[in-house]
């Protein structure tokens, strides 16, 4: 076969241009009146681009049959030379024809791709970031900030893990509480406790600012408590402490009743009941007027019209003593109040436990 061709140099050319129709055959789609590149994504007509040049120099360049069969013109039979140098050079031409056409078609969609990935809009609406918003734990916290430092307290920030010293001996609770069990109390494993209320900040504060001194100290405590719907083992309080010569009872009642006043509206009673606390003597749990019945009955405050909502006392002369105050000169008052559970009331929820599972769907609500 190989010597036939060799022997016919016409056969030479025909073969060439066939094998180059058949090659060709992938390109046909961009010559011609209905040339269709647009069906192409930019990064697929690139690399057909890259395969057409390629196959240009395959059919067309120095060492391609083609080219092989110009250098044959000179040797064939004078006869036959005008006839064999006319095909050469038509089929030639027509193999550039096409290539050409098929470039160009690829190239002008190629530029108009890359014009379009480029053109920008700007008469498109604009892609908002998706804005976050406070969880509704933090929101209380704000409210209940704001109304403190507007009566002139500070806010402190505590420490989550603390020493056996001021989770339990500085608030004067006795080595043999039951509170200081590891049933009740997260402890590390070096010793340290993770504090299980925020009166731990009381002793700071005092150390650090020693007398007088006002502050309020919100954070996260943690309690060895089973979740459930009014309990979870991680929650937050507040602390209130205001510690100056001859504080009494009545500035911790004046105080809590002004604060509640001003979080649920004017008409809001509160009540002090009787309790115990080791760092406080005399100690009281506190409760204010339903603020959704205004304390007829609902089922917000299970129908007693009152809800309650923390504990109190004036501060033990003890624990103002550990923290270098002189219980002679000095006396205060403190208070601390559960956070998630006040939440829970506001917005009627049912179970705290809803307030820690990141469902977007309950968050987004108090946007
Ligand atoms: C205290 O923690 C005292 N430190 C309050 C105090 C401060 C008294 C200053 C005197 C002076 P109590 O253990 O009652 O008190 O907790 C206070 C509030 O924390 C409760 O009223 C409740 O709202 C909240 N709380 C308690 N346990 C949980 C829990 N597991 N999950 C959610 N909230 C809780």
């Amino acid at each position: 076969m190989a010597d036939e061709q060799e022997a016919d140099p016409k056969l030479q050319v025909e073969t060439a241009s066939k094998a180059f129709e058949q090659e060709f055959e992938r390109f046909a789609r961009f010559t011609g009146e209905s040339a269709q590149p647009a069906a192409h994504t930019l990064s697929q007509a690139e690399a057909e681009l890259r395969a057409l040049a390629d196959l240009r120099n395959r059919h067309l360049g120095k060492k391609s049959a083609l080219a092989a069969s110009k250098k044959m013109i000179g040797r064939v039979a004078p006869a036959e030379r005008a006839a064999f140098g006319q095909l050469v050079q038509q089929t030639e031409a027509r193999l550039v024809e096409a290539i050409d056409q098929a470039e160009q078609a690829l190239k002008r969609f190629i530029d108009n791709a890359r014009i379009q990935r480029e053109i920008l809009d700007v008469t498109l609406p604009g892609r908002r970031p998706r804005q976050g918003h406070l969880h509704p734990i933090s929101l209380l916290r704000e409210r209940i900030e704001d109304i403190f430092v507007s009566l002139g307290y500070v806010i402190e920030d505590g420490r989550e893990i603390e020493t056996d010293f001021y989770n339990f001996d500085a608030l004067n609770i006795p080595a043999n509480h039951p509170a200081r069990a590891s049933q009740d109390t997260f402890y590390t494993t070096d010793g340290f406790a993770l504090r299980s209320q925020t009166s731990t900040v009381q002793i700071h504060a005092m150390q650090r600012r020693g007398a007088p001194v006002r502050m309020i100290a919100p954070g996260r405590v943690f309690r060895r408590d089973t979740p459930d719907p009014t309990h979870n083992p991680m929650f937050f309080q507040v602390e209130g402490l205001c510690v100056d010569r001859g504080i009494s009872m009545a500035h911790l009642k004046g105080t809590v009743a002004e604060f509640l006043r001003r979080m649920f509206g004017p008409d809001t009673k509160t009540r002090f009941r009787p309790s115990y606390f080791p760092f406080t003597e005399p100690s009281a749990e506190f409760d204010f007027s339903c603020f959704k019945c205004g304390g007829t009955g609902c089922r917000i405050c299970k129908n007693s019209g009152w809800i309650e909502l923390g504990g109190s006392g004036m501060v033990h002369p003890n624990v103002l003593r550990v923290a270098g105050i002189d219980p002679q000169v000095y006396s205060g008052f403190a208070f601390g109040l559960g956070i998630d559970r006040m939440v829970a009331l506001m917005y009627s929820l049912d179970d705290i436990r809803l307030l820690f599972e990141n469902d977007l769907r309950f968050l987004e609500q108090f946007e």
